[in-house]
């Protein structure tokens, strides 16, 4: 019984990162560009106008606020975690610190569902944007090779998802610098063709649009918000990347939380100028954001913005890959998962056999499933990973008194409860086949911890 919850020492863990087999390469800026490249995507281009559309109307924008806090709650305990314990691994270091080793093991494979999963997800919604581009120039693709089965297009496959993740899974092998600087170029694109859409579309925007505001009651605008909740993913990612990080203690807290507010503001006013545009009914499309533009006659800007989109939304698979490799690397050194998730290539600096892996799963995920599917399963892994957090900092100040964090969050263990509560609140709107998806992934993960890890693990040598 007492194995299930040993604890991983700190200052082990502090030494281990100290070794530095990574290289630090990122700076607060880097980091900020990070969060915003990885938060930034399919969520707030393509979700948005189903969620609009079918469960909160204009009052999205409450969704997103509710979301946003949410999110925000979990940024404190982030924040403050990884200040006080900046190693590779995020969530799964954390609770392996606090909780102990198994909840640490199956809080790692949750948030490899969260990443390879959301992978799939953001792939599907970029396919969508690069579909609509296509058809732009009379281009459009058989559906049999540009759609999902479960989607009922009569598709076979989402080919376009696929070879994206295979492209950024390149890119990514060959090192963090390489992908540090596409990141940054991304990053600056889709902030602008997000400030496009919003100064050119205020001008259109008729109030009358947003009457009624909540056309599908407040149930509805909950069940938006654990859907548009999607869109914020990501600003947890920084955290995994802490051992190639300049100075960590101060730039993580920072980055964190000032990436999570840029993205929360530019998704309000987003929402906000796209709900009044045109009616909230005609929003159920793969391309929102460029619809409400041809609506008003705008078409070359709201190609401009498509164009952007499709380059914007890369970083969002690339950031997703990158986490997940990082923290399967994290999970490997533990002795967790096989030594091959952690095998570092001496040329590039960076786990390939892992990157690749990753991707391969991943592409084939999103070859075959739809995007709200995908997306329902992410917010279900990442509304775990959140709970146990806010759960795990409490934990933490109990137990290390001690620990010197640069970040702290206020009015423990208040503010941590409100957090795991609002989270669970989220979940609970989530549909019925997502929580079993879920609890069979984490069954999966109970049996290969008993019949693998327990018995591999460092803690047990
Ligand atoms: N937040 C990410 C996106 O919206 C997952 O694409």
């Amino acid at each position: 019984m007492n194995k299930l919850f040993r604890k991983k020492s700190l200052s082990l863990m502090l030494a281990q990162s100290e070794k530095k087999e990574l290289a630090r390469a990122m700076s607060l800026i880097d980091l900020i560009f990070l969060g915003v490249g990885c938060v930034i995507g399919t969520g707030i281009f393509v979700v948005t106008g189903v969620v609009a559309a079918e469960s909160s109307g204009p009052a999205i924008m409450l969704s997103f606020v509710i979301a946003g806090i949410a999110c925000a709650l979990a940024a404190f305990c982030y924040a403050e975690f990884s200040s006080a314990v900046p190693v590779s691994g995020s969530v799964y270091t954390f609770t392996y610190a606090t909780l102990g080793e198994l909840l640490a093991f199956l809080i790692g494979w949750d948030l490899m569902l969260e990443y390879v999963i959301a992978v799939s997800a953001v792939a599907t919604g970029w396919s969508a944007y690069f579909q609509s581009l296509l058809a732009g120039f009379n281009l459009p693709i058989p559906d049999i090779i540009s759609s999902a089965p479960s989607m009922g297009k009569g598709g076979l496959i989402d080919l376009p998802a696929v070879l994206i993740i295979l492209a950024i899974t390149a890119l990514v092998s060959k090192g963090v610098k390489e992908s540090i600087k596409f990141n940054t170029v991304m990053v600056f694109v889709k902030l602008a063709i997000i400030l496009l859409f919003i100064f050119v579309g205020i001008w259109y925007v008729k109030p009358d649009n947003w009457t009624p505001f909540m056309p599908f009651g407040f149930s509805g605008v909950m069940t938006g918000a654990a859907t548009v909740f999607f869109a914020y993913i990501g600003f947890d990612i920084i955290a995994t990347a802490s051992e190639e990080v300049k100075n960590p203690k101060r730039a993580l807290p920072i980055g964190i939380i000032a990436s999570l507010l840029i993205c929360t503001i530019l998704y309000i006013t987003v929402s906000g100028v796209l709900t009044g545009m045109i009616p909230f009914t005609k929003l159920n499309v793969g391309a929102p954001v460029a619809l409400a533009l041809e609506s008003v006659g705008q078409n070359s800007i709201a190609g401009i913005i498509s164009i952007g989109a499709v380059f914007g939304i890369t970083t969002v698979i690339l950031a997703m890959i990158y986490a997940q490799v990082r923290l399967s690397y994290a999970m490997s050194r533990d002795g967790l998962l096989p030594k091959m998730f952690s095998q570092v290539n001496a040329k590039t600096k960076t786990p390939i056999g892992n990157t690749w892996l990753t991707g391969f799963v991943a592409a084939g995920i999103a070859g075959f499933i739809d995007l709200t599917t995908l997306a329902h399963l992410v917010n279900m892994g990442t509304l775990a990973a959140f709970t146990l957090i806010s759960v795990a900092i409490i934990v933490l100040r109990k137990k290390f008194p001690e620990l010197q964090a640069s970040f702290r969050v206020p009015f423990v263990p208040v503010l941590p409860v409100i957090s795991a509560m609002l989270c669970l609140y989220l979940a609970v709107s989530l549909p019925y086949m997502t929580w079993i998806s879920f609890a069979i992934w984490i069954g999966f993960g109970t049996i290969v911890y008993f019949m693998y890890s327990r018995k591999r693990s460092n803690l047990n040598q």
